[in-house]
């Protein structure tokens, strides 16, 4: 599946996402983004943070409780935002647009 993924600077990437990852994985590995995963993935750290676009945020699973107490509490906080290790890539996600929110 493809990812759609806007950079912190405005740049659009698109990175050929491996299924059974995290987008994180994908978005950090496959696409050389800059995401620091000081947690690993482990949803406690929050420098995963993305913003879904609205098209695609339905077609996710809805977050954990974990992963909402989290990111709502973060600085850059939307109604779209997602923490991008809490998101298994699946070919069902093919063509999903996502942008790197601001550092904290
Ligand atoms: Fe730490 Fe996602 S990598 S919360």
């Amino acid at each position: 599946p493809i990812i759609h993924a806007t950079d912190r600077d405005g740049t659009e990437k698109v990175i050929e996402a491996e299924t059974g990852l995290s987008m994180m994985l994908n978005l950090r590995d496959n696409g050389g983004l800059d995401i620091a995963s000081i947690c690993g993935g482990s949803c406690s750290c929050a420098t995963c943070h993305v913003y879904v676009d609205e098209d695609w945020l339905g077609k996710l699973d809805p977050q954990s409780p974990d992963e909402f107490e989290l990111v709502e509490f973060t600085e850059h906080y939307r109604e779209n935002s997602r923490l991008s290790c809490q998101i298994e890539m699946t070919d069902a996600l093919d063509g999903i647009r996502v942008t790197l929110a601001p550092e904290e």
